[in-house]
């Protein structure tokens, strides 16, 4: 629908819309007026720059934010050339929110010396009022705030903003609405991230998630086809589903649909070429699932299946709903359907109560699961959360060691797993030209792994047969096969 969809066609100077994506395309036009006018009086398009932090679902939120801006007319430029810089916000662990009230802080002289320079926030960190209030409080100079569950409203928001000069503030606690059919403008033509579902009910006792992003809603299986569809017809052939907890997808629907089911049906798209997904939950990974998962053509060799701890009793205090057994029960049966899976994982080192045997306890599943690389992350205490609570929070000296004994054997772990494939040819996707040496392209294989490998740029977005010569710890030097 989005592709099809003249902005110049809209009357403007009609009443908005009700319905949705109506009434965002109607807002769209009336800041592409908006947009005429600057560039009549500027000679010249306005710049935005949209900055992500956090994780993938959020990158997916930015390009939907870019498209947006796109559509309105504004150019991409630099932060520090931007007539409209948004941050996109992640609260998952305090550095997170440190860092944006840090990069605020360099932006207000930037929008002293620009006076068309405005500042947008949306995102998790924007759902905890504490936020709002500290920015409304000492960050006067921010024009937009917004929240993940109306990120949709973006383009009627600018525009509330352009014609009322005021610092607009739009969060909602909770949504059980998905509009579809919105613009967006993807990193890479060749893959792209895909929403199934949004949301999470898990309620881990140290995650903020669920009360940042609301309750688990699916998308429709038709709507995610019919968008995989379009993307393929547009050049992308590398499909990543996003959800918190993509293992209870379809749990909802009115006509419930399981993930594994979903896949099967992704998989008959003839234009999609590699199939990867994130993030699974342990506790709702189903047999069905592995099955599909072994029988697969499409889906990636490759499964992130955070563990959080390796202590049975750190894990039932976290609220997982899983022993250290059964995660070690699941891994085998993983295995078992899919001999050569590479395993990735996340692990928070520190949960309060966690003793000396309770590290030991993961440093034993690392050990025992051999991880191809495993995210580690120090407890981070989220007000709001049932944990931030607990009593017997671990000190920080504590939680340091045992974080860098978990590093070590991590990386070990890590860079044995990575030296079996070398002197294999595997396929890679040439997804970039090499930061380092324009000569060189960064390819990833199925299994997540980078090689970089001497190639043309146009090699980029089509898969090769690379000889991985040299294992670099984690990331492998390669050389092309001749096809
Ligand atoms: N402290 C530290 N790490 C956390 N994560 C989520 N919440 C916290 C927290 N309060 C980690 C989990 C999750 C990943 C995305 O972030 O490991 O899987
Ligand atoms: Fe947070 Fe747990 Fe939901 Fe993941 S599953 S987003 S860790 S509450």
């Amino acid at each position: 629908m989005y592709n099809e969809i003249d902005l110049d066609k809209i009357d403007i100077a009609a009443e908005p819309p009700t319905e949705e994506p109506a009434r965002q395309y109607y807002f769209m036009a009336k800041c592409r007026e908006w947009v005429r006018r600057f560039e009549q009086e500027n000679g010249r398009l306005p710049k935005a720059c949209v900055t992500t932090f956090g994780c993938q679902m959020n990158a997916r939120d930015s390009e939907k934010l870019r498209g947006v801006l796109r559509e309105i007319g504004y150019r991409e430029g630099t932060e520090e050339k931007a007539d409209f810089v948004i941050y996109n916000t992640c609260t998952v662990r305090e550095n997170a929110n440190t860092r944006v009230y840090g990069r605020l802080g360099q932006l207000k002289p930037a929008k002293k010396k620009n006076s068309h320079m405005m500042i947008g926030l949306c995102g998790c960190m924007m759902q905890e009022p504490e936020v709002v209030e500290k920015l409304k409080k000492s960050y006067r100079f921010v024009d937009i705030i917004f929240g993940t569950h109306n990120i949709y409203k973006f383009a009627e928001l600018l525009f509330t903003r352009l014609e009322s000069e005021r610092m607009v503030i739009d969060i909602w606690k909770d949504t059980d609405k998905i509009v579809e059919d919105l613009p967006n403008e993807r990193k890479y033509p060749f893959k792209s991230g895909v929403n199934i579902m949004f949301g999470c009910n898990n309620f881990c006792s140290y995650c903020i998630v669920p009360y940042v992003r609301g309750r688990e809603r699916s998308r429709e299986p038709k709507a995610i086809i019919r968008e995989i569809e379009r993307l393929c017809a547009d050049g992308v052939s590398e499909i990543m589903l996003l959800g918190q907890n993509v293992n209870s997808y379809g749990k909802t629907l009115e006509q419930p649909v399981t993930f594994a089911g979903l896949l099967e049906e992704i998989e008959k798209i003839d234009g999609v070429r590699r199939i990867r997904f994130m993030t699974s939950h342990p506790k709702d990974l189903s047999d069905e699932l592995i099955e599909v998962m072994g029988r697969s053509k499409k889906i990636c060799k490759h499964l992130h299946l955070p563990v959080q701890s390796g202590s049975t009793d750190i894990l039932k205090k976290m609220n997982r709903r899983y022993t250290k057994e059964q995660y070690l029960e699941l891994v085998r049966k993983i295995r078992a359907a899919v001999p050569d899976i590479s395993l990735t994982t996340d692990i928070i080192v520190g949960f309060p109560g966690e003793t000396e045997e309770d590290f030991l306890e993961t440093l034993d599943i690392v050990r025992q699961v051999r991880y191809d690389s495993a995210f580690t992350f120090i407890y981070s205490k989220r007000t709001g959360t049932p944990a931030a609570v607990m009593e017997n929070q671990v000190p920080d000296e504590v939680i340091k060691e045992r974080f860098d004994r978990l590093l070590t054997e991590v990386q070990k772990i890590a860079a044995e797993a990575c030296a079996v494939h070398e002197g294999s040819v595997q396929e890679a996707l040439a997804e970039e030209i090499s930061g380092h040496d324009s000569t060189m392209l960064t390819g990833r294989l199925s299994n997540n792994l980078l090689v970089h490998f001497p190639g043309e740029r146009k090699l980029l977005g089509r898969y090769v047969d690379v000889k991985l010569t040299e294992c670099k710890g984690f990331y492998y030097i390669g050389e092309m096969m001749g096809r």
